[in-house]
């Protein structure tokens, strides 16, 4: 890739939500990595909340050097788990002026009254939440034994839609931090 393309490449922390012995969101998670890492503009980060994955950098560290942020996220008693939010509690400086976006699952409601919930605590971190969001209701069903989704061509559609926008926000928020230091 040559230097001008790299410019355009945004760094992407995906987080995965559930650290629930038997959780699903692995493949959730790994399904939204594997669309993620198609795009040239994508450069990975896939941060497990539950198991240590051999990169040095702590959590803060790795949060801090994302331009955007998704969370992979389940519904828990409408809401989101609580070591999510534990694990969002514990960083302050690292989410301000940065984008982030939401993958849920759950039953009916499709882990969206968790993202709802989420967009709450960002704001008050001076994070931006983005519009576009990828749902998976009744998941388990959704979700085959290969670990794709039976309806992959819409999934995708909504994958990528969520990942244009981050760029978007990436890229501008990241020159907006290089410019002008973000008041707080
Ligand atoms: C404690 C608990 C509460 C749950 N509450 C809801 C709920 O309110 N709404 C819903 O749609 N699903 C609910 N579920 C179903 C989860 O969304 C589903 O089990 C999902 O797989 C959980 O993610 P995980 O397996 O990655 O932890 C709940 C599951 C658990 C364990």
């Amino acid at each position: 890739m040559n230097a001008a393309a790299r410019q355009d490449q945004y760094r992407l922390a995906v987080i995965l939500g559930s650290v629930r012995e038997g959780r699903f969101v692995t493949t959730v998670g790994e399904w939204f990595a594997r669309q993620a890492g198609r795009r040239e503009d994508v450069k990975l980060d896939v941060i497990d909340l539950a198991r240590p994955d051999g990169d040095a950098r702590t959590f803060g560290e790795r949060i801090d050097a994302a331009d955007a942020v998704v969370v992979v996220v389940p519904e828990y008693n409408h809401s989101f788990p609580g070591e999510l939010k534990a694990a969002i509690d514990s960083l302050k400086p690292q989410w301000r002026a940065k984008p982030v976006g939401f993958v849920s699952y759950g039953g009916r409601g499709g882990g969206l009254r968790a993202v709802e919930q989420l967009r709450l605590v960002f704001a008050e971190l001076h994070a931006a939440t983005i519009r576009e969001t990828v749902s998976f209701h009744d998941a388990w069903r959704e979700f085959g034994p290969d670990g794709e989704p039976r309806r992959a061509g819409e999934a995708a559609g909504a994958a990528n839609a969520l990942l244009d926008q981050l760029a978007w926000w990436a890229l501008a928020l990241r020159r907006a931090r290089e410019e002008v230091p973000y008041p707080v």
